[in-house]
Formats: structure tokens, C-alpha cells, sequence
């Protein structure tokens, strides 16, 4: 009998643990290592505060996962001086991190590149736009290197900004923002090559042309050599990653805080021709990417052929309170990509 009881004691610790989700769920950062990982629930971090890091990107550093995205203020406005879209803005909060082990528990490191609250003409002043930062370490330098899109209160300016750190929980210091290749530069990813080649993707022509660019050895600038892809599109929110050798581009279309179709293109290398294959996502509201906009595809560390593709599923009239999906990436046998709807799933399996 007693062991009878004590089974029943095990089940149903095993239970409670397995059902405790790792977004949504009310624990205040003790994570169980068999939670969930819930699409689009608020996700608290380990001080029980909502993770703020939209448009964001992971560096995994030596055996710590470094999540990079926007700190965004807490009031949504509607800028008047935009008529032709709606464009919903939030005070820009700076560059926020948040560090963890296992992908589920995220520390808050603080805001590793701080909004300028003094002078409104800095690119970081809040009134200004700061979106979609991404981080990248160079060896060479021994810096961690970040590329964010900066841009005006109206999205006039479109120019990329730079900053560096000498570690990933910063604090990163503003080196000061570029039209690369004398073209425009709003929504934007990094890319950092096996052979330690760096790439700047970003959308140019006025969003119209996704242009890949090679940066120089230090990461900080671009070198001049660039390709003009996907020619008048529209692909916004890329997100890149490698697979056995071929390099995959996830995107979205362009429709402002509104959901749309996802994208993704195959190619055999950085500078190289894209190859459309159309919409790799299935299942509940796959036409309209489960209601959220890609904006990195992290390779989990030491698993073979495991991926994650991070969305923001942006609630535009309230941005502060956007939401992340995180869905594994899984391949068929000819590579194609399936991204498929789940209410939940488990990081571990
Ligand atoms: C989206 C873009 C976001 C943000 C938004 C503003 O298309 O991907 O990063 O710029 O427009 O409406």
C-alpha cells in the first residue's frame, strides 16, 4: 500500500511539472526542465516581469544563450505625421537582454544599450525608432558587435546604427548609424558565416528590395560588396540561417504591424542566387504566419538538425504587450523547410 501511495505521490509530481507552462505560467523563474514552451502566451522572465525584447535575436556564447530585442515603452501612440500607414509607435526603450542556459529561463541583463534621453537628435533619443537589433561576436576583435535599424519618428531616415561591447551583457557603446551602400536600411538581420564572414541583410528601396551585404573583416561596416535580392517584393523581418551547407532566408511581407504570409528562400551561398519555395509555415492560421512576423531562426546548441523560428506577434494599439511565438523548424527530406502551428511544445524533446 505504501508504495502504491508513493507512486501515486511520483505521478503526480510528474504530472503538475510537466503541465507547468514556460510562457504563461505564474512561476516566478523556477522553471520546470520538462515545461513548455507555449506560442504566443506572455512569457515572464526571471524576476516574474514579461520579457521586453521584441524584433530580437539570440548569440549563443560560450554556453550561455543571449537574447538581444527592443526595449519598448510602455504607452502605444499613433503618429499623426504618418497618414499613409498606420503607424502605432512606442517610446524607444533602448536594446534590452536577457541571458539563459536551457532557451525556458531568461535572466533580464539590463538595458545593454541605453536609450540618449537628453539630446532628440541622437538616434537613440526615445522619440526615434529603434527596431529589430541583432548581435554578433567577431573573433578577431574580441567584440561583440551589434547592427540595429535606426530610424526618425517617421521612418524617413531608414539607416542602420552600429554598436560594439567588449561583453555580450554589454554595456555596448553607439558607434553611429550609415545608409550602407548609400541605399536605405529599415528591417534588418545579421548573419555570421562558419568562416567567419558577416553579412547585413536588410530591406533597401523602400522596403521594396532585400539587399545582402558582406561586412568588413571587423564587422563594423560594409565593404561595398552587396546583392539586390528578391527585386521589388517587399520582404520585411528576414531572419537567416545555414543548413548543410545551403543558407535559408525566412521573411514577411510587408504590411506595417499586420500580419501576412511568410516566405522563405533557399540559396547555396550568402552572394549567391535565392531560390523562392513559398510559405514554409502549416497548421491553424499558417497563411497569415500564426499571426506573427519572423525575426530570427536560432540553431540550438550541441542538437543535431534543431532549430527554433522566433516571430513577434506585434499587438500593435498596445506594443509593449507583443507576444513571441517560438516554433521548432522541421525539414523534409528535400530540405524544405515546415514550420507547423503547435499550442504548445516541449524544448527538451
Ligand atoms: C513592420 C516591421 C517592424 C516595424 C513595423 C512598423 O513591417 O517589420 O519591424 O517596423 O513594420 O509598422
Amino acid at each position: 500500500m505504501k508504495k502504491f501511495i508513493f507512486a501515486c505521490i511520483l505521478l503526480l509530481h510528474a504530472f503538475c511539472s510537466f503541465s507547468q507552462p514556460v510562457a504563461g505560467g505564474k512561476s516566478k523563474g523556477k522553471v520546470d526542465s520538462q515545461s513548455f514552451i507555449v506560442p504566443g502566451a506572455e512569457w515572464k522572465d526571471t524576476d516574474g516581469n514579461p520579457i521586453n525584447a521584441h524584433g530580437g535575436g539570440i548569440l549563443y556564447h560560450k554556453g550561455t544563450y543571449y537574447w538581444y530585442g527592443e526595449h519598448k515603452g510602455d504607452s502605444t501612440y499613433w503618429n499623426p505625421k504618418v497618414p499613409s500607414w498606420e503607424c502605432y509607435r512606442t517610446e524607444a526603450g533602448g536594446v534590452s537582454c536577457y541571458s539563459s542556459k536551457d532557451l525556458k529561463s531568461w535572466k533580464f541583463e539590463g538595458i545593454v544599450l541605453k536609450p540618449n534621453l537628453t539630446d532628440s537628435l541622437s538616434d537613440l533619443h526615445p522619440s526615434n525608432v529603434l527596431e529589430r537589433p541583432k548581435v554578433i561576436y567577431n573573433e578577431k576583435t574580441k567584440k561583440f558587435v551589434m547592427w540595429l535599424h535606426v530610424d526618425s519618428h517617421d521612418y524617413a531616415k531608414a539607416a542602420a546604427g552600429v554598436a560594439v561591447s567588449d561583453s555580450p551583457a554589454g554595456e555596448f557603446k553607439y558607434q553611429g548609424s550609415i545608409r550602407p551602400n548609400n541605399a536605405m536600411s529599415r528591417d534588418m538581420t545579421l548573419f555570421k558565416d562558419e568562416d567567419g564572414k558577416a553579412y547585413h541583410v536588410y530591406s533597401s528601396e523602400h522596403n521594396k528590395t532585400l539587399y545582402i551585404s558582406l561586412l568588413t573583416d571587423d564587422y563594423l561596416q560594409p565593404t561595398g560588396t552587396f546583392t539586390r535580392n528578391f527585386i521589388d517584393k517587399s520582404r520585411e523581418a528576414p531572419a537567416v540561417f545555414k543548413r548543410k551547407g545551403k543558407y535559408y532566408i525566412l521573411s514577411s511581407g510587408c504590411t506595417g504591424w499586420d500580419p501576412n504570409q511568410a516566405e522563405y528562400a533557399v540559396a547555396d551561398s550568402m552572394l549567391g542566387q535565392w531560390t523562392v519555395k513559398g510559405n514554409p509555415c502549416s497548421g491553424k492560421d499558417a497563411e497569415f504566419t500564426f499571426y506573427g512576423q519572423s525575426t530570427h531562426v536560432l540553431p540550438i546548441a550541441g542538437k543535431r538538425d534543431a532549430y527554433i523560428a522566433m516571430f513577434d506577434k506585434w499587438n500593435k494599439k498596445d506594443l509593449i504587450n507583443s507576444r513571441y511565438i517560438w516554433l521548432p523548424v522541421k525539414f523534409t527530406d528535400n530540405a524544405e523547410l515546415d514550420i507547423a502551428w503547435q499550442e504548445k511544445w516541449n524544448i527538451d524533446n
